[in-house]
């Protein structure tokens, strides 16, 4: 009875509605209903959004994509919640209670993700959201539930990119985490599980939204994000450009765009630039850089766990997945995060048809209890794992330093790269001469002696060679010349894992 009490009232409500507007044309009702949810949440809130110096979403998708391209669907949606005397609202946006979600909210975000997985198109969302909306209770918690089904089915099928470009809390976090890619926005954008207030109530912190959950926190400490921008403008600019070296869907292969930079061009600087130290560090994005189309490079994850390098760039128009050690941070040896980072780095290549360029240059996993208790050998597993499954053109070149595991986790030949090259640098040993000499020469006196022996056994890339563990020696400077035409080659290769549910990555 009490039921069917709500419904009466809630009809008659909305016959009182259509009561009020119904001496208008039905073309004048469905002007009227487009402007309101043109307004969002009214002028003020806009101003307010501004002054932020972020802007509507509507005003985003217009900067985001090509002109005149976007066709909004169900803007006549409407939210059904009337408790807390909530009024209706029809944008998704900041300046609607927050961008918080609503159950009509997150059924027209399912809607788009839907067509999108039917027809295999890439999804972006625009994060601006103080989460579950409170008013809706369980509803919006559904809601978030159903958006995360559909990031994880959507996972592998087509590419997931999130923007967070405002303070975003609780479920509003979640899906982004589920993505492919999240970026933000440099002081505007924050993501957190909850805000300060709760932290204080629950833990007594002080701490401020920047610090909990900004963008310096996500790409430097946690490793959340992967990359940040300045602002609203210079963050849609960059995912343009960024969205340009996908594909479409898995169905489709990566991009292959209009060269101008000759793909036969030397690159003279790669024949000086490792140093003849073997200890000296210089910079991997110089080599990456210099063979890359155009010398262009875009970095994921620049900030976090740089002794790894990852990113993608075009080699003769087409799009490829670039991993490196990184020797001027920390030797460039592999530890936890850097494992992860180009693990998932790796895999994603690998369910979007991208080829991976290997760059390596690793004196080893950095040892230690910090790192053992960590889990090393999980994590630095994940990347043997991510690098062995990968069925795309896999191309690898040993700079320098291919030493141990980290010599067989680096896309090595074992692990079904198509195509290994050495400079003549390169020095692929289970570890370095000293530390070797040591091991193997303990308490012997002539240590230096022994030391020589060994660089002239090890430190130079013919054991590899010989066993065929490399395909060539090349020279530096003929290593853009080198990859195009393989990447030629490659672009029809053709390779399967066994039937399986699903790999048991470890975690
Ligand atoms: C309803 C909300 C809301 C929410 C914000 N608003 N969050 N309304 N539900 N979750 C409303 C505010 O009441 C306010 O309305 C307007 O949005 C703008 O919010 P402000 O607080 O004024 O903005 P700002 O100072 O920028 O702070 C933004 C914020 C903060 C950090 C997001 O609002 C906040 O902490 N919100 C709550 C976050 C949260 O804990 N969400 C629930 C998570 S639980 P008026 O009318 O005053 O303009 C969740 C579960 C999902 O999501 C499951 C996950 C697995």
């Amino acid at each position: 009875a009490a039921s069917a009490a709500v419904a009466q009232s809630e009809l008659q409500q909305q016959s009182r509605r259509w009561y009020s507007v119904s001496h208008l044309s039905v073309q004048e009702r469905i002007d009227r209903k487009r402007n309101a949810a043109l307004i969002g949440g009214g002028q003020k809130r806009i101003d307010a959004q501004h002054k932020r110096g972020k802007l509507t979403a509507r005003e985003r998708v217009e900067l985001l994509l090509d002109k005149d391209s976007f066709v909004e669907c169900d803007m006549f949606v409407e939210h059904r919640c009337s408790d807390f005397g909530m009024e209706e609202d029809h944008n998704k946006d900041f300046t609607v209670f927050g961008g918080s979600l609503s159950g009509a909210h997150a059924q027209k975000i399912c809607k788009i993700m839907d067509q999108a997985m039917m027809v295999g198109a890439p999804v972006i969302g625009l994060n601006d959201s103080g989460g579950a909306r409170i008013q809706e209770g369980v509803e919006s918690l559904a809601g978030y539930a159903d958006i995360f089904l559909r990031n994880v089915m959507a996972s592998g099928v087509v590419p997931q990119i999130s923007l967070i470009m405002g303070p975003c809390a609780g479920g509003a976090v979640y899906s982004p985490a589920l993505t492919d890619f999240t970026f933000m926005v440099k002081d505007t954008s924050y993501l957190f599980i909850t805000g300060p207030d709760v932290v204080k109530s629950v833990t007594n912190e002080d701490v401020t939204q920047e610090e909990l959950g900004g963008a310096k926190t996500h790409t430097a400490v946690s490793g959340v994000a992967h990359r940040a921008f300045e602002n609203d403008i210079d963050a849609l600019l960059n995912l343009r450009n960024f969205f340009n070296f996908l594909p479409l869907s898995n169905q489709d292969p990566a991009p292959v765009t209009e060269c101008h930079d000759p793909s036969d061009r030397l690159v003279p600087g790669l024949d000086t630039i490792v140093p003849f130290e073997t200890t000296k560090a210089y910079d991997m994005l110089d080599i990456i850089q210099g063979i890359t189309d155009e010398r262009e490079f875009f970095e994921i994850m620049p900030n976090y766990a740089k002794n790894i390098v990852v990113g993608f760039a075009r080699m003769n128009g087409r799009t490829v997945g670039i991993v490196g050690n990184q020797p001027k941070v920390a030797s460039g040896c592999l530890d936890i995060n850097s494992s992860v980072k180009g693990a998932r780095f790796v895999r994603f290549c690998d369910a979007f048809n991208i080829p991976i360029l290997t760059f390596v240059d690793v004196p080893g996993f950095l040892p230690g209890t910090s790192q053992e208790y960590g889990g090393i050998i999980r994590h630095g597993a994940k990347l043997l794992f991510a690098f062995a499954e990968a069925t795309v053109p896999k191309i690898t070149i040993i700079t320098r330093k291919a030493y141990g595991g980290a010599y067989d986790v680096m896309s090595s030949k074992h692990l079904r790269g198509d195509v290994n090259y050495a400079w003549p640098s390169a020095e692929v040993a289970v570890m370095g001469a000293k530390g070797a000499v040591q091991i193997i020469f303990r308490g012997k006196s002539n240590q230096a002696e022994q030391e020589a022996e060994y660089v002239e056994k090890f430190a130079n890339p013919f054991p590899a060679a010989v066993r065929g563990f490399v395909d060539d020696i090349i020279v530096p400077s003929t290593t853009r010349k080198r990859i195009c035409r393989d990447l030629e080659v490659l672009a029809s290769k053709k390779q399967t894992n066994p039937w399986k549910k699903h790999a048991n990555i470890p975690l």
